[in-house]
């Protein structure tokens, strides 16, 4: 969604505006804009669709001179993605612009009141508010006018402001919305995330909702909600350019599934010590897991299937039942939420608008809070009783892929910490089950290599209007992330059902060639799956299985067959998602999608 950036120093401001824009594009954006400051001159340059006209229409940034500025992508929630309501947006006199991520929920309050007061709007953003409110509150204190405006505001907003009385100056603020700032030499930046700004500099300060911060080239000033000073922190960024790079890759999405084994590994390996599972992070007594009586899961889209993929392995080994809720629902469900009950909320991003207000609903039901994040310092990792990281570095696909299989390493690793913690499970299955975790990697690895055949099988089946995808059980869990990944990137429709379920109603959709992949990798219920495969063969479907490497029964049955190395059934859904990643890859590709970038998404959902 929005991503902002700003920067002041001695060199020229939109040519590192822009860098930083380019760096967000993964977010997903359908207009944006700069203003940069030159003296006391605001100019403002912002055009809808790609940052390629707005690099075409600043000529590179040559057009828009300046030390100070501000940028931003936008993805239009009030008001087309028009050139208009694209930020930066301008106050009437001229003298303040601001760029603004998330939602001003009173702002058709604040807009009558302020046409009212002979302020004229230009857009249909709720953006806009913000400005003519700075303006209002302007009695020549441009820090005064800020905190004021601050205080009228409700709804999350990541916000940087410029005043034509302050050249060299920006300001940042936060609620509800990421924002870091980018400490530098003689020259300072602020920016909804990471990626932006780790180009210039590894030094940041994370803001807390409330705070905002004066930033000039050689000083950052951070105050709270009462414009007291706050010492802050600078931590190191531990994500490097590299990373956040494409690194030979056509795709980040294809960058970033190759990277798995890597992930997976720095998700699972510094948490098994002397033969155990260590959670450093999650350091709760027996007594009080003892007391939980149910776990919830509670995610969005891939997160919440990570969650559905974990399920059975957290039952099985703990004994604890474990439901898994969207959190969209789970928010408005009154759901029976207690101090027995953990709530696990998984997030990539930790800024899902529905995952926080998830969290927000079971703690104020008096549940304990785990969380499972990629981004650190995000707003959930910041408001969880607990976080456990994943690892996965800084993710730039709008698809995930890495950061759904280290939100499931992180899971299993939980599972086995807690079934031991309990005393649910022997000695000789600890070891096991810790043997086979610490193999993922190494399968995962396995998988992407022992399919080379899928860019062919993408050639074939392109341009069919829809698949099938079916499994059973931990199979169906990776089955219903398959068919999502499908989904979002090769805009093919793809429909996963349990397989038990196919005659229930769906077999009626199977006709002649309609090709189905069908996830046989539990062994416990392979015999079911196979009855299953026959049942849709029978009626003409075409099988793509995804089973162990060398299942006779299944090479005989299907038309093709992916293969991933045999592993522990519970932990199959992370390696068994692999090659179905690999193959909505390529059959996005063969029909010409945006793969990193699928049209209507975005990277970080953080609106409602
Ligand atoms: C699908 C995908 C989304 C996210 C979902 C939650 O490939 O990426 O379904 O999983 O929007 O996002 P996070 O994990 O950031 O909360």
């Amino acid at each position: 969604m929005c991503g902002i950036v700003g920067f002041t120093g001695a060199q020229q401001a939109a040519p590192v505006l822009l860098n930083g824009l380019q760096k967000l594009e993964y977010r997903g954006y359908d207009s944006a804009g700069i203003a940069v400051l030159d003296g006391s001159t605001i100019t403002v340059r912002k055009t809808s669709g790609k940052i390629s006209n707005l690099v075409e229409k600043t000529d590179g940034g040559k057009n828009c001179r300046g030390t100070t500025g501000i940028g931003h992508t936008r993805w239009a929630t009030h008001g087309a993605p028009t050139d208009i309501n694209a930020h930066p947006h301008i106050s009437n006199n001229g003298k303040y612009a601001v760029v603004h991520n998330g939602i001003i929920e009173n702002y058709l309050e604040l807009r009558e009141e302020l046409i009212k007061k002979g302020f004229y709007f230009e857009s249909e953003t709720d953006t806009e508010v913000i400005v003519h409110l700075l303006e209002m509150y302007d009695d020549g204190d441009a820090k005064k006018a800020v905190l004021k405006t601050a205080s009228k505001l409700r709804g999350s907003y990541a916000l940087g402001v410029l005043c034509s009385d302050e050249p060299r100056t920006i300001y940042a603020l936060r609620e509800s919305s990421p924002l870091i700032l980018g400490i530098g030499a003689g020259e300072n930046y602020f920016a909804s995330d990471v990626t932006a700004i780790v180009t210039y500099t590894k030094n940041a300060i994370y803001l807390e909702d409330g705070e905002f911060a004066r930033i000039t080239p050689d000083q950052v000033e951070v105050f709270d909600p009462s414009g007291h000073t706050v010492q802050k922190k600078i931590s190191r960024i531990s994500w490097d350019i590299q990373a956040a790079e494409k690194g030979g890759f056509e795709h980040f999405m294809l960058k970033e599934i190759f990277e798995q084994p890597r992930a997976v590994k720095s998700a699972i390996e510094p948490r098994i010590r002397d033969g155990n599972v260590v959670l450093d992070e999650f350091d709760v007594s027996a007594r009080y897991l003892q007391g939980i009586k149910k776990i919830i899961i509670t995610a969005c889209g891939s997160a919440y299937y990570a969650g559905c993929a974990s399920k059975y392995a957290i039952e099985h080994l703990c004994g604890i039942p474990v439901e898994t809720e969207l959190a969209s629902e789970f928010r408005y469900s009154d759901p029976l939420v207690d101090k027995h009950t953990l709530v696990i909320v998984i997030s990539q991003s930790g800024e899902t608008a529905d995952t926080i207000a998830a969290l927000k609903e079971g703690r104020s039901r008096g549940a304990k809070v785990l969380a499972i994040v990629n981004v650190v310092g995000s707003t959930v990792a910041k408001m969880a009783d607990w976080v456990l990281y994943t690892w996965a570095g800084p993710e730039i696909a709008v698809a995930t892929t890495k950061g759904y299989t280290t939100q499931v390493a992180v899971l299993f690793l939980f599972a086995l910490y807690t079934a031991k913690k309990l005393g649910r499970i022997t000695d000789e299955r600890y070891a096991s089950l810790i043997r086979s975790l610490t193999s993922l990697p190494r399968r995962v690895q396995q998988a992407l290599d022992m399919n080379p055949s899928i860019p062919a099988l993408a050639k074939e089946y392109h341009s069919f209007k829809s698949l099938f995808f079916i499994g059973r059980n931990t199979d169906y869990a990776a089955a219903l992330e398959g068919a999502l990944k499908m989904k979002e990137i090769s805009y093919i429709h793809a429909e996963c059902y349990a397989a038990g379920e196919l005659k229930h109603g769906t077999i009626a959709l199977i006709e002649e060639h309609q090709p189905v992949v069908a996830l046989c990798c539990n062994k416990d219920i392979a015999d079911k799956t196979a009855s299953n495969i026959v049942e849709v063969k029978a009626r003409g479907a075409e099988i793509i299985a995804v089973a162990f490497r060398g299942d006779q029964r299944i090479l005989s049955l299907a038309d093709h067959v992916i293969s991933i190395p045999k592993i522990e059934t519970m932990f199959s859904p992370l390696v068994e998602i692999v090659p179905m990643q690999l193959l909505a890859y390529y059959f996005a590709k063969e029909n010409g999608c945006d793969i990193d970038k699928p049209k209507n998404l975005a990277k970080s959902v953080t609106v409602e």
